[in-house]
């Protein structure tokens, strides 16, 4: 009995001990993130509160506190620690001191996990008695990220209260030189971009179907199979980066690719040039506007152009986010809320519903395993880019809308349908198993996202 009260009491003076340790030693000062912040002050009391309550788990920069390496509770923390920088490392994520930019996914989801008080983890907590925000730090945060919304990712003019929300409407249009649409216009539909013309980029990314050719993969020529889902065109302008990997940073880089690929259009510059030059007529027209002549930059160029006018505004969803109460339904209503309530935006974020950032794809349940079948270069992602262990299965967040158009769904092309879709999502992005009636809600939620091109609702 005796010995059981001295234990309790050396565990209670342990706990008190720590709790004042941590208080007074436990928190990460000074990083980049305030310093940068010096100058700004609306920022400066964010960075403060983020050091305090969450960057000893979700930063690059600090240390893992000296009780770490204590066997068994030390391994928990350990464990929480390098979890907690694999989700999100405010430091290279938010280090938004001086208005340099911040990535949109890692205000979404910062956003998210305060406003749903999912963080900081209640273990935390029990250490770091003042670990938690309080509501003039919650409410601090909360104006920053708006603010910072409104400054780095909406289009000049949009009205504040829309512009600072998770998810934004559709811009109408990308500033674009018409002479080097048309001509852009004319290539992404013309076939000698390919070794034996027969393939053009309509082939796979059919602009009356969506922008996609609706297989599981692609098509090339002498009939040979791609290895991964091919995204669309429609709104591609807007991705953080193309590809399902980010191996090209615009579209331009991303136009260089087909030709060369040996599956795709299996030829080259040169070749493609020659063609080309042969037709007097088109090298007449085209060099009236590119001087330069064909070559890979200024086809490329002219593709990209083209693109840049591939969006699709307008969707029910955009109205409705502008104000009209009546542009979708009762139960697309109730999936939008699902679709915050649950996190989905956390990841499919602003004006296209994602296309901002790369993530896990199985981040809470082995998605592969499930799968079944044996895992392809594809399936590894951004590692086959960065070559980073912590990025093997990264996948670019895929943008969400005109969804209804682009089955089937994924990478791999799991998902035959929407359904499926959100179950895997839900499996496996978010850990949790959506009711079959919350799915057909987010479903109809999904399909008030298909937009207008050319004034006509996409078919
Ligand atoms: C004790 C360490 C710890 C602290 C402190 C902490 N986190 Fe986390 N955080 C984690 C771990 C571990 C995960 C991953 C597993 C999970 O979701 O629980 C995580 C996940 C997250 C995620 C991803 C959530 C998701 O579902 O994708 C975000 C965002 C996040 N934390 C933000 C914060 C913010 C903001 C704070 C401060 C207010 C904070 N965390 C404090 C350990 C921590
Ligand atoms: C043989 C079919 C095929 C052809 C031809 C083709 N693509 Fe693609 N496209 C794909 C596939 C598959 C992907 C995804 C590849 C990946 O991510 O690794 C893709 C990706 C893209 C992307 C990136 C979209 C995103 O969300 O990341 C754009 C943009 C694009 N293609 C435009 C073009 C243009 C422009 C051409 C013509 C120069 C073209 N494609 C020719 C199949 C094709
Ligand atoms: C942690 C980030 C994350 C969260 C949270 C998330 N997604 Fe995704 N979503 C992804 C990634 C990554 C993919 C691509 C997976 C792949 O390619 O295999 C994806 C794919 C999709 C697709 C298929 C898109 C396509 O073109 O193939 C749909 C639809 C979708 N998500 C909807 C949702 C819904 C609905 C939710 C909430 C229930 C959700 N997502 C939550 C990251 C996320």
């Amino acid at each position: 009995m005796k010995k059981l009260v001295i234990v309790i009491a050396l565990g209670v003076v342990a706990y008190v001990g720590l709790g004042i340790v941590n208080i007074i030693f436990g928190t990460p000062k000074d990083t980049t993130l305030s310093k940068n912040a010096v100058d700004d002050p609306d920022f400066h009391k964010v960075a403060l509160a983020l050091e305090r309550s969450c960057m000893n788990c979700h930063s690059s920069e600090t240390k893992m506190p000296f009780y770490a390496a204590i066997p068994g509770a030390g391994h928990i923390i350990r464990h929480d620690i390098e979890m907690g920088r694999e989700y999100l490392d405010i430091t290279t994520e938010m280090n938004g001191g001086g208005g340099a930019k911040v990535s949109e996914v890692a205000l979404a989801k910062t956003e998210w996990v305060v406003q749903n008080g999912t963080m900081p983890p209640i273990q935390y907590l029990a250490l770091h008695w003042d670990g938690a925000l309080s509501s003039q730090e919650k409410q601090d945060l909360y104006d920053w990220i708006a603010k910072t919304r409104v400054a780095q990712f909406s289009p000049k003019g949009m009205d504040p209260a829309i512009a600072s929300a998770v998810v934004r409407p559709l811009r109408k249009v990308i500033p674009t030189d018409p002479a080097k649409v048309a001509l852009g216009e004319r290539l992404y539909h013309d076939k000698r971009l390919s070794a034996d013309n027969t393939v053009s980029c309509a082939t796979c990314h059919p602009l009356d179907k969506g922008g996609v050719d609706g297989t599981p993969t692609s098509k090339g020529i002498r009939d040979q199979w791609g290895p991964i889902n091919a995204p669309t065109v429609y709104n591609a302008a807007l991705n953080f980066a193309q590809f399902w990997n980010g191996r090209a940073a615009t579209l331009e880089d991303q136009a260089d690719g087909p030709p060369n690929d040996p599956k795709e259009m299996g030829s080259n510059w040169p070749e493609i040039v020659g063609k080309l030059n042969q037709d007097q007529e088109f090298v007449d027209q085209f060099t009236q506007v590119y001087p330069a002549g064909f070559s890979k930059e200024t086809i490329t160029h002219a593709i990209a152009e083209y693109e840049r006018t591939l969006l699709t505004p307008n969707a029910p969803f955009d109205r409705y986010l502008a104000g009209d109460e009546n542009a979708i339904t009762a139960d697309q209503k109730a999936g939008w809320q699902l679709f915050t309530k649950l996190g989905c935006s956390m990841c499919h974020v602003g004006e296209i519903l994602g296309g901002q950032s790369y993530e896990m794809v199985g981040r809470k349940a082995d998605y592969f395993k499930d799968r079944g079948t044996p895992i392809t270069e594809a399936d590894l992602g951004r590692y086959n880019v960065t070559k980073d262990e912590t990025e093997r299965y990264h996948q670019k967040v895929p943008m969400l809308r005109n969804i209804a158009q682009t089955a089937p769904y994924m990478h791999d092309a799991t998902a035959p349908d929407l359904k499926t879709a959100v179950d895997i999502m839900g499996k496996y992005e978010l850990g949790t198993t959506i009711k079959p009636k919350d799915n057909e809600l987010i479903v109809a939620f999904l399909n008030s996202l298909t937009g207008e091109f050319q004034g006509k609702p996409l078919q």
